[in-house]
């Protein structure tokens, strides 16, 4: 296994229609210093993509996924399945139901398998960046700095007063 301090962030989504809302991990995680990838991974349309991504994913130093997906969206609790690391997922704000399937295909994982689920849509995934750097940032000081840095500017950009 790869120190800690080496883990790096693995975006997954199950279309480039997605890439819209989880583009919002890659802004938050190059701001605080997360290593990151980005890989377009479906479980319907490419499942040998998917189990070879996830069942080599601890070997290859990915401490935490973040898996973005709409719909059905049973990308991330499949990926959870085959995975030993962390799977957050992001349910994407779908045409017919506005992201209510996404989230409750997500949220409502059967024990024994867990995906930690966001908020639906550019909210769900910046808390899922924000989420996985502070899971990386137990065993890495600089992220963990980088991370108080972006929570302390984030206080201070709110005004006491409305103008
Ligand atoms: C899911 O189906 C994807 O995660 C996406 O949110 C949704 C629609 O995909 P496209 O038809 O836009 O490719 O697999």
């Amino acid at each position: 296994m790869k120190k800690n301090k080496q883990l790096k962030v693995s975006i997954v989504m199950g279309s480039q229609t997605d890439y819209r809302t989880m583009k919002q991990v890659e802004k938050v995680l190059k701001k605080i210093g997360v290593s990151y990838e980005t890989r377009i991974i479906s479980a319907h349309r490419t499942p040998n993509r998917m189990y070879d991504f996830a069942s080599n994913a601890e070997k290859n130093g990915v401490g935490v996924i973040i898996a973005g997906a709409g719909g059905s969206a049973h990308l991330p609790g499949m990926i959870s399945a085959l995975a030993s690391v962390p799977v957050l997922g992001v349910p994407i704000e779908s045409k017919k139901l506005k992201g209510l399937d996404s989230l409750l295909s997500i949220a409502q994982m059967p024990k024994g398998i867990p995906v930690g689920t966001l908020a639906i849509g550019e909210d769900g995934a910046i808390n899922a960046a924000l989420l996985a750097a502070s899971i990386i940032a137990n065993n890495n000081t600089s992220v963990k700095k980088k991370l108080k840095r972006w929570r302390s500017n984030q206080t201070k950009s709110v005004r006491k007063k409305p103008k």
